[in-house]
């Protein structure tokens, strides 16, 4: 029996598939992922027995790797790999498309201005971001993991615990979520109007998967490495 009092965060932690329903009815499982299940249901419109049945009966896809259990060290070379690869591409293309579109498009469409504007403050808020993870942060959290295979003890990193550059990367995925929420309520869910072409098209059709996968990448930092990395380090001193 699922308990609808737990937070979609438990949810998309605990239950296998639980983010891609999320993901496909509008639930906020990242930034937003403190709320009750019910409460998220009232809030995304959709039937909180519908959504319970949908997660009952989903199946756990078997050759997918459990991160609640897996090694930290293969956790962040995974997010590195698949999602901070794909925003440094992505981003490029996207500014191109964009940038063309609100050249041709913006007289008539003038929510492109404010897109271009949102768009450039998620680039460059997102850029210095990851370069902050891979630099400080993850580094930190995997010689955590090999300390605590070998002698079990390190010396305290220069920022204290990492509690405090999690709180920081924290506040930063509220950012960007806020100005990728932003970007979707403009564009009426990334929906191309009547009389976008081809290239309009394409740019809100890549902002969707953008954003999707944004949602993956954060609940994978937010819901299971951060508070993992908090219990690791917990044990190294
Ligand atoms: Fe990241
Ligand atoms: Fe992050």
């Amino acid at each position: 029996m699922l308990d609808v009092t737990k937070t979609v965060r438990e949810f998309a932690v605990e239950v296998p598939q639980a983010t891609r329903l999320f993901e496909k009815l509008g639930i906020d499982y990242c930034c937003g992922g403190g709320k009750s299940l019910s409460d998220a249901c009232v809030q995304a419109k959709v039937s909180i027995d519908e959504v319970l049945q949908h997660l009952a009966s989903a199946p756990s896809e078997k050759n997918e790797t459990d991160w609640n259990t897996a090694e930290l060290a293969d956790l962040v070379s995974h997010i590195i790999t698949k999602h901070h690869a794909y925003v440094r591409q992505e981003l490029p293309r996207l500014e191109a498309l964009l940038n063309k579109v609100a050249s041709k498009h913006g007289e008539r469409h003038p929510e492109l201005v404010r897109m271009q504007a949102l768009f450039a403050s998620l680039q460059s808020e997102l850029l210095s971001h990851l370069m902050k993870e891979e630099q400080i942060l993850f580094p930190y959290v995997a010689e955590c993991e090999r300390a605590l295979q070998s002698s079990g003890r390190m010396r305290p990193p220069m920022f204290g615990t990492v509690k405090n550059p999690i709180h920081m990367m924290e506040l930063e995925h509220d950012s960007t979520g806020d100005t990728i929420k932003e970007m979707w309520a403009i564009s009426t869910g990334f929906t191309s109007p009547e009389d976008g072409c081809f290239s309009f098209k394409t740019l809100y059709q890549g902002l969707k998967e953008f954003e999707a996968d944004l949602h993956e990448h954060i609940h994978l930092e937010n819901n299971i490495l951060f508070p993992r990395a908090i219990a690791l380090e917990s044990h190294t001193h």
